[in-house]
């Protein structure tokens, strides 16, 4: 069986992304690959795709005959296209946050809450995943009592006008600010918009409601400061966590090891995005006891967000979501 796969926004860097994950994926069952985007369709926007390419279409097309959407657009477009979709009988794998009604899913946590898709499934912020796998082991290991995290996050997260201003920032011409200020030689401790936890932003809320979700363990309280970098690509986190019972750091490394995907840094000292770009592994580094949380622990976290936070995790509930389809009702 092969599936007529679209991807909603294929011209940002979500998008790209999952089609270039896709194209070098040869298990994955894609028939014919749809790619969907705004404004005048030019045959030099043509995205390359197993040696061809593929036209992009606009958002007037019909969507018949496709099996499974990825939605990569920003939320406020992502509904209606989305809702396009499911009339037309597609599965839908929604990376923009427009659909509330899905389950939250990360295929190596929690799949069994796919369950609850009817149609939808949502795939979490990028930092979310990457927190929430590298805090797994430690969950099923020593318990987790609480958690305290500051995130050092890079400009692409927020899509390719983000990385424009970066460019144009580092060449010294004018950009338009999107990240809210300059980011070029300049931290920005406040990601995304605002949210309903009083003085938190979009992005540390996201977290902090997300992270108990896929770990399936709702008391869990998550604090978290988030701070854009002026870094192209791959998110760092430094994490701190109350344990629920003492562990050694040869028992940390074990326990992060335990978890499909995520690998503790052998090389010399801590995994960067530099050194970690276009990797699929969450990567975890500086595993030290804490002092000041008894019993806890403080590590480092590095993660290609683009790779192991968007993509991997969008094609992973997809493979998921079509394996379901396929179940007899
Ligand atoms: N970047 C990440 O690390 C990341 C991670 C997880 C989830 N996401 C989510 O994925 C979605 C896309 O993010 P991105 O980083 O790929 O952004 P992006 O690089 O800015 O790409 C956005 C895409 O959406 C299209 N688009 C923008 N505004 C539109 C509108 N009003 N109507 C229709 N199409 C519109 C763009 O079309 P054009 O090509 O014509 O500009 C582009 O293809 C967002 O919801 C984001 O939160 C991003």
């Amino acid at each position: 069986m092969s599936y007529t796969i679209a991807i909603a926004g294929a011209r940002g860097l979500a998008g790209r992304e999952i089609l270039s994950l896709l194209e070098k994926d040869e298990t994955f069952p894609v028939g014919r690959v749809r790619a969907l985007g705004r404004g005048r369709m030019r045959e030099e926007d043509n995205l390359p795709w197993r040696g061809g390419k593929i036209p992009v279409e606009t958002f007037q097309a019909s969507l018949e005959g496709v099996d499974l959407l990825f939605l990569c657009l920003p939320p406020q477009a992502a509904r209606e296209v989305g809702v396009q979709a499911l009339d037309a009988g597609a599965k839908v794998v929604d990376l923009s946050g427009a659909f509330q009604e899905g389950p939250l899913v990360v295929p190596e946590l929690n799949p069994w809450a796919l369950e609850e898709a009817e149609g939808v499934v949502r795939s979490p912020n990028c930092t979310s995943v990457i927190l929430a796998l590298s805090l797994h082991g430690l969950q099923k290991t020593a318990g987790l009592g609480g958690v305290v995290v500051t995130t050092f996050q890079a400009v692409s997260g927020a899509g390719k006008a983000a990385l424009e201003q970066l460019r144009r920032e580092g060449e010294g011409k004018k950009a338009v600010p999107v990240l809210g200020g300059r980011i070029a030689g300049n931290v920005l401790p406040w990601v995304g918009g605002s949210s309903s936890l009083p003085g938190r932003s979009r992005e540390e809320a996201d977290l902090a409601f997300q992270v108990p979700d896929l770990l399936g363990q709702e008391d869990l309280v998550v604090e978290a400061t988030c701070v854009r970098v002026p870094v192209p690509r791959g998110h760092c986190l430094s994490v701190a966590c109350r344990l629920g019972e003492p562990i050694t750091p040869e028992g940390a490394r074990d326990a992060f090891e335990s978890v499909p995907g995520v690998e503790v840094w052998k090389e010399e000292g801590s995994p960067t995005p530099d050194q970690i770009l276009g990797t699929q592994e969450v990567w975890i580094g500086r595993i030290r006891l804490s002092r000041a949380l008894d019993p806890g622990l403080l590590f480092w976290v590095a993660a290609d967000q683009l790779v192991r936070g968007t993509a991997l995790n969008a094609l992973g509930l997809a493979r998921l979501m079509l394996r379901g389809a396929d179940r007899p009702g």
